[in-house]
């Protein structure tokens, strides 16, 4: 055990965009634990997203993949591992039809391994095994009603069938050997550093640039939308105070249709940007819609904030103000992203949609 530190936390997929939050929060509020990052840096990982904590004492990136376990293993003995919070994954549902094999190698499989290592590494007390999961295992609801944590798992799409096996991995490995195991289970993210494949920075970016607006189906499926820094705000309250065994849903109340929330998006740019009213939304196009495409996620996150006390900071349009005004200006970092394999991937989704 490094005695300078207090905790040795793994952080899995810390590159990404909600990892490289939660390593921020963790690495500026909790100087004492030694803050480890382990990410493989597919074409979601970005070191770039990190650069502010890169320096700092307590903190080391570590480049492997959470599906080979002898880096696991060397990293939980070379370290000193005493507890893990979980995000590496697959995380795009268009990619997961595409190809879903990927997804269950890394969310299945590699949450396997992960836990077999922690089960097999950790003795006695005091660890926490928190895996970072999502609201979609839940399936899809109808207009009324709201996703709890006892809500049935109906995973609809690859990539929500992987989370959801995840999570039942991570559940057995609790009740059948008591490994101290915590889950969240989030709504949509957005925010600063988002890869611009999912909708919100997507449609920043073709705004930015006057491009097509490609809206799925009419643009009705709902969504419940938190600013990125709220959910790991939840992630830092459940790691430390939620009750061992447990599940916390974790959403902001904040429902919008995708077409009511791209033409919010385009009237908050067309002030940004000097355009005229009117201007952002003709760039609207409705295309083919995605397959097998969930109608509404909607979370009551009441567990989450009477037990822990967690409420969303900020409203959806300071929020998002936020995030437009970070991309406007981080023109370089989107520019690196969409300049190179990222156009192949935009062609092969929309051209022909
Ligand atoms: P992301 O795609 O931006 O980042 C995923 C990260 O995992 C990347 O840095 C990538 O390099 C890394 N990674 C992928 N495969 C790996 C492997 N085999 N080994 C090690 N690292 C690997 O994803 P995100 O949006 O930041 O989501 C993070 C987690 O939160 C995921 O588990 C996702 O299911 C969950 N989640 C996301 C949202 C959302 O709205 N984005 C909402 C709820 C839950
Ligand atoms: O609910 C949590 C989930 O939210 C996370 O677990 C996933 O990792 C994350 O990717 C996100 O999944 P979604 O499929 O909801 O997000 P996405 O940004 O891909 O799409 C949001 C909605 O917008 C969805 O109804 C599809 C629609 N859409 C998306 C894109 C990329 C469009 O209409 N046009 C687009 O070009």
């Amino acid at each position: 055990m490094n005695m300078e530190y207090t905790k040795t936390i793994l952080v899995t997929g810390g590159a990404g965009f909600i990892g490289s939050h939660l390593v921020r929060l963790l690495v500026n509020k909790y100087p004492d634990y030694r803050i480890v990052n382990f990410d493989k840096l597919t074409y979601a990982g970005n070191l770039k997203n990190l650069t502010d904590v890169e320096k700092a004492p307590n903190y080391t990136f570590l480049k492997g993949d959470i599906c080979n376990l002898q880096e696991m293993q060397d990293v939980f003995e070379h370290y000193d591992v005493t507890d893990v919070i979980h995000l590496a994954a697959e995380s795009h549902v268009d990619r997961s039809i595409e190809g879903p094999m990927e997804f269950v190698m890394t969310n299945v499989v590699g949450t396997v391994n992960l836990l077999q290592v922690a089960k097999a590494y950790w003795t006695g007390e005091n660890h926490v095994f928190h895996h970072v999961s999502t609201d979609e295992v839940y399936g899809s609801l109808g207009s009324e009603g709201l996703f709890e944590e006892t809500t049935a798992y109906d995973p609809r799409s690859p990539y929500s069938a992987s989370k959801a096996s995840s999570d039942h991995f991570v559940s057995a490995f609790h009740h059948t050997y008591g490994l101290p195991v915590k889950m969240s289970n989030c709504s949509n993210n957005y925010g600063s550093h988002h890869f611009p494949e999912k909708l919100i920075p997507l449609m920043i970016n073709n705004i930015v640039h006057k491009k097509p607006l490609p809206i799925y189906g009419k643009g009705n499926n709902v969504r419940d939308w938190l600013w990125v820094v709220d959910h790991v705000s939840a992630i830092d309250a459940i790691f430390h105070l939620g009750r061992v065994g447990e599940s916390y849903n974790v959403g902001g109340l904040n429902e919008w249709t995708n077409l009511d929330l791209v033409k919010h998006l385009c009237k908050l740019m067309d002030q940004k940007l000097g355009r005229a009213e009117g201007e952002n939304e003709e760039l609207i196009t409705y295309v083919t819609d995605r397959a097998g495409h969930d109608m509404r996620y909607a979370i009551d996150a009441t567990k989450l904030e009477t037990e822990l006390d967690w409420r969303p900071s900020v409203t959806f349009e300071e929020g998002l103000e936020h995030t437009v005004d970070w991309y406007l200006a981080n023109a370089e970092w989107v520019e690196e992203i969409t300049s190179g394999s990222y156009r192949e991937y935009y062609q092969s989704m929309y051209d022909n949609r």
